[in-house]
C-alpha cells in the first residue's frame, strides 16, 4: 500500500511538472586562442611546425552543477552552499598543474576561497596537436615548443577563468540527462600487436580493441538547450604535422559543427554566454587514431605498423590514412569531426527530457595529489610492485604510425642498440636502480633522475573523482590506452558496487588528459611490448596499477566520507578556507612547486618586434585583391578567393572571443551582414613576416567557396 501511494504520488507530480530531477546548471564558453604566429604548434614535437595564422579558434568550454535543494527563495547564485563541481574542456594538447592553479587562484579571488577550489574544478583536455603550446611546466614538455611561454599560457587562464565565470552568472534551474550509444567508423587502435598481448580472457569481453562507445551528458532546461558533453575515444592528429594554421583538430570541428547547428542557434540571442555550449572531451585514446584508413609508408601503398620488419623505403615514413586522405588532411578532419558531432546531437535529442535518461543524486568530488614514485602496491601473495621515478623508452622517439618521425628507431625496441647508449652517455645514463624499475624498457630519457634545468616530467599528479548522481568521472592525467582505461572505469566501479552501489546504474567515464600531463599509461601487458604507447608510460610497468589503487581509495573515500589512507603517496591538499594559518611548507602547493620552484624560466621564441607598413603604403592597405571572376556553381568545384594585406604582428592581440577577418554579404536593404568569421572552415587567416629587419608583414585572408556556399 505505501509502494502504491508513492508511484501515484509520484506519477501526480508527473503530470503536472515534467517529471525529471532538476540541478542547477551553468555553461560557458570563451576563446583561449593565443599567439597564431611564430610559436610552436604543441603535440608532434615537429620543430618546424610553427604557427602562421588561423583555420579555427581554440575554447575552453565550462559546466557549473550544483545541488538543487540548497537554494534557498530569493538567494543568489553566490549564496549557495549545495554542493557543486566544474567541469572545463579545452582545445588544447593537454592541461597543467601550473595553469589549473592558476585559474583557481583567479576564480578565489573573485569569489572567495570555498566556491571554487583544486578539488572541485576538473580541466580536461581534447589533446588536438594543432594549438600552440608553452603551458606545461616540464623540461621535456619545453623543449619541443622551446620553453614555458607566458603568451599562450596567459591566453588558456583568461580564457579557462572567463568561461567559468560566464557558466557561474548564468546558473538555472536544469536537467543532466546521460546517454551512450557505438560509433562506428571513427577511431581503430594504432598499437593492436600491444592490445593483443592483454589476457585473451580479458579482450574476450569486449568486441573492439578500441573503445566505440560515445557518452554524453546533455543539459537543458524546461525550455532551452543549454548545451552537452561528450567523451569518445580518439586521437586529435586527423589534421597532421604539415599544418601550420591553428585549430582544435577533429573535435575543435565537432564542437564548431554542433554550436552553429540550426537546431540549438537562437539567432535572436546575442550574448555568447546564451549559445549551446558542445564540448567534445577525450577519453582513453593512448592508442587509438582518427587514421580509419590504417597506416601506410608514404609514397606508396605498403602497410606498415611501426616495427623494424615493417620498415618503410628510402625516405618514405609510416603516415596515418583518414577518410578523406585523398582530398586532404583537413577533409578527414571533417569527416572524423561530423560523424562525432552528428551522434553527439543524436544522443542528446533522444535523452532529453526523458525522466529515465535524467541524472539525479548527489552533486560530489575528491581530489588528491599523488606521490608517484613513492608507490609501493602490496600483491595478494604479500609480494611488492613498485612503481618508478619517471623514465622515457627508445620506441618513444620511434614516434606512433600516425605520424612516424622517420629517424631510423622503431617500436616495439625492447634492446637498446650499442650506439643509443653512446648517445645516451650524453644525456644521462639510468642508475641501475632505475634500468631495472622499468625493465623491460630500454631508458632513453631518464627523465626522473634529470633536474636541470628543472624537473623534467612530473612526479606528483592531481587525480580526481567527479560524482554527479550515478555518473561518476575520473580525471587522468595521462594518455591511457583502451585497456587501461577500461581497467580503471572496472575498478572504479568494483569499488563503488562493495561499498552498495548499484551496478546498473552506476557509470563511470574517464576524462583526459586532465589536471596535467604525464604522457602515456599503458597495461603491464602491453608496457612488456614497448610500442610507443608503453615506451611512454613514464613509471614503469605497474603504473596502472598504482592508478587504480588511488582511484579506488578516491572512490571508497567519497561514498564513506572517511579520509583517504595510502602511506607516503598521498598529499593532502592544504584545506581550502580562508581560516586555514598552516605555514606553507606542510603542505603541498602547486603554484609554489613549479613556478617558484623552478631553476631557469626560459622562452627562446621569437622576441615580437615593431611592426610597420610595407613601404609605400599603410596599415590594413590591400596589396592584393580579389580577382573578378564571377563564380558559376556547374563550372567550378571548389574556388579559393583571397585578398592580401598589409599587416602586423597577430601576436600583439590575439583578439579573444573577436576574429581576425569576417566575410560579409550584401542584403538586399543595401547593408552588409556578416556571414563569417576566422572561426569559419571554409576561411583562413595566414600571416607572413615579410622583412624581419623592419617589421614588415602581410596578412592573407581567405574564403573557399563551393556549390554548397549559401547564396542570398
Ligand atoms: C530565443 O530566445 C528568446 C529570448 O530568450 C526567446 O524569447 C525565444 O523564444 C527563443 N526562440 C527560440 C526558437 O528558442
Ligand atoms: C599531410 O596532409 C597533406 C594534405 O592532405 C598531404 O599532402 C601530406 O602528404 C600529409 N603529410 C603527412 C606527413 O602525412
Ligand atoms: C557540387 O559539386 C560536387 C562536386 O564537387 C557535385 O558532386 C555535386 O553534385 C554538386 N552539387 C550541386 C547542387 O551542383
Amino acid at each position: 500500500m505505501q509502494l502504491y501511494s508513492t508511484f501515484l504520488l509520484v506519477a501526480i507530480l508527473c503530470t503536472i511538472h515534467t517529471c525529471v530531477y532538476s540541478h542547477l546548471i551553468g555553461t560557458g564558453k570563451a576563446d583561449i586562442t593565443g599567439p597564431v604566429a611564430e610559436i610552436h604548434l604543441f603535440g608532434y614535437a615537429e620543430m618546424d611546425q610553427i604557427a602562421n595564422g588561423i583555420l579555427q579558434r581554440c575554447y575552453a568550454r565550462a559546466y557549473i552543477v550544483v545541488d538543487d535543494d540548497s537554494m534557498p527563495d530569493g538567494s543568489n547564485n553566490d549564496q549557495l552552499t549545495g554542493n557543486r563541481i566544474v567541469f572545463v574542456n579545452v582545445d588544447l594538447q593537454s592541461m597543467s598543474l601550473t595553469v589549473k592553479a592558476r585559474v583557481i587562484q583567479r576564480l578565489q579571488l573573485m569569489f572567495g576561497p570555498d566556491m571554487y577550489s583544486m578539488q572541485n574544478v576538473m580541466i580536461s583536455s581534447t589533446h588536438t596537436h594543432s594549438n600552440t603550446g608553452g603551458y606545461l611546466e616540464h623540461f621535456l614538455y619545453e623543449i619541443p615548443v622551446k620553453g614555458w611561454l607566458e603568451e599562450t599560457v596567459q591566453a588558456v587562464v583568461s580564457g579557462i577563468v572567463n568561461s567559468i565565470v560566464k557558466a557561474h552568472y548564468h546558473l538555472e534551474k536544469g536537467h543532466v540527462t546521460f546517454n551512450t550509444h557505438e560509433l562506428l567508423d571513427t577511431n581503430i587502435n594504432r598499437s593492436p600487436s600491444a592490445y593483443s598481448a592483454n589476457p585473451p580472457e580479458e579482450r574476450a569481453q569486449y568486441t573492439h580493441n578500441v573503445d566505440k562507445d560515445m557518452t554524453l551528458l546533455g543539459f537543458h532546461t524546461d525550455d532551452r538547450d543549454l548545451g552537452l558533453i561528450n567523451w569518445f575515444a580518439v586521437h586529435g592528429v586527423s589534421v597532421n604535422k604539415t599544418n601550420r594554421l591553428v585549430n582544435g583538430d577533429n573535435k575543435g570541428y565537432a564542437s564548431y559543427s554542433v554550436e552553429k547547428n540550426k537546431k540549438f542557434t537562437n539567432t535572436t540571442v546575442s550574448t555568447s554566454s546564451d549559445i549551446f555550449v558542445a564540448a567534445f572531451a577525450q577519453s582513453n585514446e593512448g592508442d587509438v587514431s582518427p587514421h580509419t584508413l590504417g597506416f601506410f609508408c608514404t609514397g606508396t601503398d605498403q602497410p606498415c605498423d611501426g616495427t623494424k620488419s615493417s620498415k618503410c623505403p628510402w625516405r618514405s615514413t609510416c603516415q596515418g590514412r583518414g577518410p578523406g586522405w585523398k582530398v586532404g588532411h583537413l577533409d578527414s578532419n571533417r569527416v572524423i569531426g561530423e560523424n562525432q558531432a552528428a551522434k553527439a546531437i543524436a544522443l542528446y535529442l533522444e535523452s532529453k527530457g526523458k525522466p529515465q535518461h535524467t541524472l539525479s543524486g548527489p552533486i560530489d568530488y575528491k581530489q588528491v595529489y599523488w606521490n608517484v614514485p613513492e608507490t609501493k602496491i602490496v600483491q595478494p601473495d604479500g609480494s611488492i610492485h613498485a612503481l618508478c621515478k619517471p623514465a622515457m623508452g627508445l620506441s618513444f622517439i620511434a614516434g606512433t604510425t600516425d605520424a612516424e618521425p622517420g629517424i631510423g628507431v622503431y617500436q616495439e625496441t625492447t634492446h637498446m642498440p650499442w650506439y643509443w647508449r653512446l648517445i645516451r652517455i650524453f644525456i644521462k645514463t639510468p642508475t641501475p636502480t632505475q634500468a631495472l624499475c622499468h625493465a623491460p624498457k630500454p631508458i632513453i630519457f631518464d627523465t626522473g633522475e634529470m633536474n636541470v634545468p628543472h624537473a623534467w616530467q612530473p612526479h606528483i599528479l592531481d587525480l580526481q573523482l567527479l560524482r554527479l548522481g550515478d555518473v561518476y568521472i575520473a580525471g587522468v592525467p595521462a594518455e591511457f590506452t583502451t585497456m587501461s582505461g577500461r581497467r580503471l572505469r572496472k575498478a572504479i566501479k568494483r569499488t563503488l558496487v562493495k561499498h552498495g552501489g548499484d551496478p546498473s546504474s552506476i557509470r563511470v567515464i574517464l576524462s583526459g588528459p586532465a589536471n596535467g600531463y604525464s604522457s602515456y599509461v599503458a597495461t603491464y601487458e602491453e608496457y612488456q611490448v614497448q610500442r610507443f604507447e608503453g615506451a611512454a608510460t613514464i613509471y614503469g610497468p605497474h603504473t596502472l596499477e598504482g592508478y587504480i589503487q588511488v582511484f579506488q581509495a578516491l572512490a571508497t573515500s567519497m561514498v564513506t566520507h572517511a579520509p583517504i589512507t595510502l602511506p607516503n603517496t598521498i598529499i593532502q591538499p592544504p584545506p581550502n578556507t580562508a581560516s586555514s594559518q598552516a605555514p606553507l611548507t606542510t603542505h603541498f602547493d602547486p603554484l609554489k612547486m613549479t613556478m617558484a620552484g623552478r631553476r631557469l624560466y626560459f622562452d627562446l621564441t621569437p622576441r615580437r618586434g615593431t611592426d610597420h607598413p610595407i613601404f609605400s603604403f599603410g596599415f590594413g592597405d590591400v596589396i592584393q585583391d580579389v580577382s573578378e571572376q564571377e563564380y558559376h556553381p556547374s563550372t567550378h568545384d571548389v574556388v579559393v578567393i583571397s585578398v592580401t594585406f598589409v599587416a602586423g604582428n597577430p601576436r600583439h592581440n590575439p583578439k579573444a572571443d573577436g576574429s581576425f577577418l569576417t566575410v560579409e554579404q550584401k542584403q538586399n536593404d543595401g547593408g552588409w551582414k556578416t556571414i563569417r568569421n576566422d572561426h569559419d572552415y571554409d576561411t583562413r587567416f595566414r600571416w607572413n613576416l615579410k622583412s624581419k629587419l623592419f617589421g614588415q608583414s602581410e596578412a592573407i585572408v581567405e574564403w573557399e567557396i563551393s556549390n554548397q556556399t549559401e547564396r542570398k
